[in-house]
């Protein structure tokens, strides 16, 4: 593992390190304080780097292990959201960390490995998400991980570690090659620390590597019986790729595992293939009947930059018609929380329930998200 750390700069006289300490009380919320300033950068493997964040007005943070943060940056003239899972543990309250792989092509995760120096301000919405053993308590946890989809088992990897806690958690994460694995040195330390903390790594392939005492291969089912023999009685958290998950899924099904304690979270933004836009279009002709007078009202949503008409009926979520006519507009939780669908609405009015994704002010400035609104009119967004 690479630890490159860059010492954090203040570049202006207002941020200071003492002020944590006489800031205990006051908590951050992105409608107070809706920048957080880079204090440190840490080259974590060859691709992964974490970003650690804190308050200029020494304010700490509140959140449960497992929730991320959206990210609103301004790249090439354009405001981009993307949503990253707080890394660090909410026990550690004065910072919170980010841990972003580089995606091949991707545009903020290039971004911020390339730009993103201690000393920055970046705009953050947030803390959400439920993907959090926080709200399943139990005794025996299996944590299942590949990629960076190691990051919500980490923040309560670590937050079980420096609670002290004496759970039983068997953490398997698969890698690339050895030298892709997130947190090795530190996961290692905290299964040297507390008794019933395991951790396993799968490695596709060794890699570079000429000695590596780990397993070799995929995760599959007499594999992890193998691992956790008793993986029927643990409650399981999985985040990773979407085939990793599928394959998690299917090994747990054909093992009658019972779905009530199986808890995943997908990073993949929703994207339609052109396979699914096809069959959107043709679904496009079909709305679903949601039955009622009400009901059957619908409205046209137009999206001005696009030129693209679409319908939407009363008691259906704009993203929704807009996914279901072929359109590909950015989304990430569909659930109000990320920010990510948010656009201007140029007119119209709309129903819109949102969990945090959007600020109050931007609500008055005619922000919207997509994901969370029922139009009560016809509608023209600038999108
Ligand atoms: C709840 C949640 C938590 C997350 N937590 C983390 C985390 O802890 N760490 C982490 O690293 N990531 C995390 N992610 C993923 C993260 O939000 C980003 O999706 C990821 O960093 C990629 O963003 P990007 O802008 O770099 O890539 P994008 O620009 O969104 O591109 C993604 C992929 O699509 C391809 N692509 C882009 N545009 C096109 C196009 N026009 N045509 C064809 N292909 C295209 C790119 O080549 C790339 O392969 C999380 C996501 C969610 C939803
Ligand atoms: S997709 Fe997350 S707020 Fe709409």
């Amino acid at each position: 593992m690479m630890r490159d750390a860059q010492t954090f700069e203040p570049q202006d006289g207002r941020l200071t390190r003492p002020a944590f300490w006489s800031a205990l009380g006051a908590r951050w919320t992105s409608d107070i304080e809706e920048t957080l300033v880079c204090c440190q950068v840490r080259q974590e493997t060859h691709d992964v780097k974490s970003f650690f964040f804190m308050s200029r007005e020494g304010r700490t943070f509140s959140f449960e292990p497992g929730q991320f943060i959206t990210l609103e940056l301004d790249i090439d003239g354009e405001t981009i959201n993307r949503c990253y899972t707080i890394s660090s543990a909410p026990t550690r309250p004065h910072t919170i960390s980010i841990t972003v792989k580089r995606v091949p092509g991707g545009k903020v995760s290039n971004w911020l490995h390339d730009n993103l120096r201690p000393g920055a301000s970046v705009r953050v919405l947030g803390p959400a998400g439920e993907f959090t053993c926080a709200r399943h308590a139990a005794g025996k946890y299996l944590f299942l991980s590949a990629g960076s989809g190691i990051t919500p088992l980490m923040s309560m990897s670590r937050s079980h570690h420096e609670l002290g806690e004496d759970r039983d958690i068997v953490f398997v994460h698969s890698a690339r090659t050895p030298d892709d694995i997130i947190f090795a040195r530190e996961l290692d330390l905290i299964a040297a620390n507390q008794q019933r903390f395991r951790t396993s790594f799968v490695c596709e392939r060794i890699g570079a590597r000429t000695n590596w005492p780990g397993i070799t291969g995929f995760l599959t089912l007499p594999l992890l019986r193998l691992i956790a023999p008793d993986f029927m009685e643990r409650e399981i958290f999985t985040c990773g790729p979407a085939p990793y998950m599928k394959a998690v899924r299917d090994l747990l099904e054909e093992a009658g595992f019972d779905r009530t304690r199986y808890h995943e979270e997908s990073f993949s933004f929703e994207s339609l293939s052109p396979a699914e836009q096809a069959a959107a279009t043709d679904d496009a002709a079909e709305p679903a009947d949601a039955g009622g007078a009400d009901a059957q009202a619908r409205f046209s949503v137009t999206f001005a930059k696009t030129r693209r008409d679409i319908e939407c009926g009363a008691h259906e979520h704009v993203l929704d018609a807009a996914k279901r006519a072929g359109l590909r507009l950015p989304s990430s939780c569909t659930q109000g929380m990320c920010g990510t669908c948010k656009v201007k609405l140029v007119s119209g009015e709309v129903d819109m329930h949102h969990n945090g994704g959007i600020r109050q002010r931007e609500i008055d400035q005619g922000m919207v998200l997509l994901c969370c609104s029922k139009p009560l009119s016809n509608l023209v967004v600038d999108k």
